[in-house]
């Protein structure tokens, strides 16, 4: 690693934009291995003035990097770093490969670099996986991750389901920015569990919800629906369903009712009716908000 790539991973783990001039001085001459006598005598400062400021640097580093930083181990603790960083962005572009017969991720967005984040996907993990000694018991049914626009919510969303896809026999990402109608959409998703085997789907909106509901018992399958704002009526009715998308509450409210194995995964800058009424914390049906 070279000195101006491991400033500009400082300046990216700092958040704060470009080091000052003597935050500069101080991380660049720690890096050639000088000491603080050197940089301050070298440069015209205080050494006591650039002890401090390597002081604080050190520190921020620490906490970016959840790990103790100091002047010595500087190039042992970002070499690692960027290594576990290339690491991570090679096998997340890995799982963007081609869908296999199991996973569908759609318009997936790239998610190869993603910072942080890392409560929301414990926490989202824990609730759809279940933990503890039953897993079984703990697991959700349907998790809705809410945010205002641009917090992140569809990254966190691929992000998630790319760790945790091992876990399920089918995983579908798909974004509802069209507005499809629940027919269409339901048709989609069955045609894509059932292998491509079931197209045709009964008449009735209970019935295709009921044909949905069995394989969502029969495997374990993680749906993803990204954009569940797009068939809500913002506004006057906070939470309610746009004109003849009414049917997806009736989706909605017997996933979160029904027993099943899998897991339907809503992102929405607005909280579905069917949600606030379902969801508490010791329920299969929970919200986090961004
Ligand atoms: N943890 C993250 N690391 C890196 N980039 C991120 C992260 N979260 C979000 N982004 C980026 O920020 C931008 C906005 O995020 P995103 O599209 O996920 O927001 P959103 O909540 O889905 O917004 P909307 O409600 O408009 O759909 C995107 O370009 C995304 O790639
Ligand atoms: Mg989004």
């Amino acid at each position: 690693m070279t000195e101006s790539e491991a400033i500009a991973l400082v300046e990216k783990l700092l958040e704060r934009g470009r080091l000052t001039k003597v935050q500069n001085i101080v991380f660049s001459q720690s890096w050639e291995g000088k000491t603080y006598l050197d940089m301050a005598v070298g440069n015209g400062y205080d050494t006591g003035y650039i002890k401090d400021v390597g002081s604080e640097l050190w520190r921020s580093l620490s906490k970016a990097l959840n790990e103790k930083v100091t002047k010595n181990n500087l190039h042992g603790v970002l070499k690692r770093f960027a290594q576990k960083q290339q690491e991570e962005i090679a096998a997340s572009t890995l799982n963007l490969q081609p869908a296999s017969n199991s996973t569908h991720w759609g318009e997936a967005i790239d998610v190869s670099r993603f910072y942080g984040r890392t409560t929301e996907l414990e926490t989202l993990s824990q609730w759809i996986l279940g933990g503890g000694t039953h897993p079984e018991r703990n697991r959700c049914r349907m998790v809705t991750l809410l945010g205002l626009g641009g917090m992140g919510k569809t990254a966190l969303s691929v992000k998630l389901a790319q760790q945790i896809q091992a876990q399920f026999d089918f995983v579908i990402w798909r974004s509802l920015r069209d507005a499809p109608t629940l027919e269409e959409l339901l048709k989609d998703l069955i045609k894509f569990l059932s292998q491509q085997q079931e197209i045709t789907l009964p008449q009735n909106t209970g019935l295709q919800i009921s044909r949905l509901i069995e394989y969502l018992r029969s495997s374990r399958c993680l749906i993803v629906l990204d954009n569940f704002d797009a068939v809500l009526a913002s506004r006057q009715r906070a939470g309610y369903y746009r004109e003849d998308y009414d049917a997806y509450g009736e989706l909605l409210h017997r996933i979160g009712e029904i027993p099943h194995q899998s897991c339907l995964l809503l992102t929405s800058r607005e909280k579905p009716a069917e949600v606030a009424a379902l969801s508490g914390e010791m329920l299969p049906v929970r919200s986090l908000s961004l």
